[in-house]
């Protein structure tokens, strides 16, 4: 290790969603999906040479994935032990992606401090070997994430100058999920009677989610996304015990702006695995959607995005 180094990433988020995955070990998703990634929210990740602790947020963490995760790759690339410290400016576990963000900063930040010089389609298997989504976040603008042949593709669709969309992040807990990503499509795979039909519809979506972001027709990308993010919820309540990542404030948010969409504004929604909603806004209309969303009672905070970069070097 020539010396620490440091990265950023951003989450990013879905249009077309992950969930469920053929292979556990590779991390393999069962469907393809698409996503945008933001800005504003990041995760800055350093790593340094010597005791393999994990910092996070200030507090010394056990996480099983990232232990599991940086023996890998020391073994793999016969890598020495090393620290890692991140941070984030938003909350970790509640359905923002924030292993998104921090395994694409993470690998980011290894690439750098023991010059490996890894393509970005190696920062990005490695970043998906820690969690799927994160896989997408080496990438600014939009991003594809496609299962083949046994492994999985990533594809960098579009730059972040493609299409000056906004995403209000609407966030409704503060609190980390019961039920985290990788357990819930266990379950879901296991046990519930849509998951079959989820992964037909995904593929769908996905090849009709391609041209309407090429072409930004924002109407058909916003029904696309939609349909597909309450297909997902509908697969989890479906699960045995059931998954419900909402609460009550998640469906004031949906409720609030489509009576926004009935009065002209175009803007539509997605949720991830949590209780915080994203509106994804067109014609700069997204610090009106913030304000709005921000009297929606129960909600904490709302913050206005925008196509953010991918993952990136900030120094030592
Ligand atoms: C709902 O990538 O966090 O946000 O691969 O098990 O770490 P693991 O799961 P993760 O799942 C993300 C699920 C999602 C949809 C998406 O981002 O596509």
């Amino acid at each position: 290790m020539t010396s620490s180094a440091t990265a950023e990433a951003h989450p990013n988020i879905a249009l077309v969603k992950y969930w469920g995955k053929e292979d556990d070990v590779l991390n393999i998703p069962s469907s393809p999906s698409l996503s945008l990634t933001i800005d504003r929210l990041s995760a800055h990740t350093r790593v340094l040479p010597g005791s393999d602790s994990f910092l996070l947020n200030g507090e010394l963490v056990q996480d099983p994935k990232t232990r599991a995760w940086t023996d890998r790759i020391r073994r793999e690339l016969h890598l020495p032990a090393f620290g890692i410290e991140s941070s984030t400016n938003f909350p970790v576990g509640s359905g923002l992606a924030s292993s998104a963000a921090g395994f694409a900063a993470l690998v980011t930040a290894v690439d750098s401090a023991f010059e490996l010089g890894m393509s970005d389609a190696e920062r990005s298997r490695w970043a998906r070997l820690g969690s799927a989504s994160a896989a997408r976040s080496i990438f600014g603008g939009f991003c594809a994430l496609e299962p083949r042949d046994g492994d999985c593709e990533t594809s960098a669709l579009f730059g972040r100058s493609h299409w000056d969309l906004e995403v209000v992040v609407a966030v409704t807990s503060r609190r980390r999920k019961p039920v985290s990503s990788t357990e819930g499509m266990v379950r879901c795979k296991e046990t519930s009677p849509y998951f079959a039909s989820w992964l037909q519809s995904c593929g769908e979506d996905f090849a009709a989610m391609r041209p309407a972001v090429a072409s930004k027709d924002f109407e058909h990308v916003g029904e696309i996304a939609e349909s597909n993010c309450l297909r997902m919820h509908a697969v989890m309540m479906g699960a045995v015990p059931p998954l419900v990542y909402w609460n009550a404030t998640t469906l004031a948010v949906i409720d609030s702006l489509v009576l926004l969409r009935e009065a002209g504004i175009r803007v539509f929604y997605t949720i991830d695995a949590g209780p915080q909603v994203k509106a994804v806004c067109a014609d700069g209309s997204g610090a009106f959607v913030r304000e709005r969303l921000r009297k929606v009672p129960g909600v904490l905070e709302a913050v206005l995005c925008r196509v953010g970069e991918g993952a990136r070097v900030k120094g030592n």
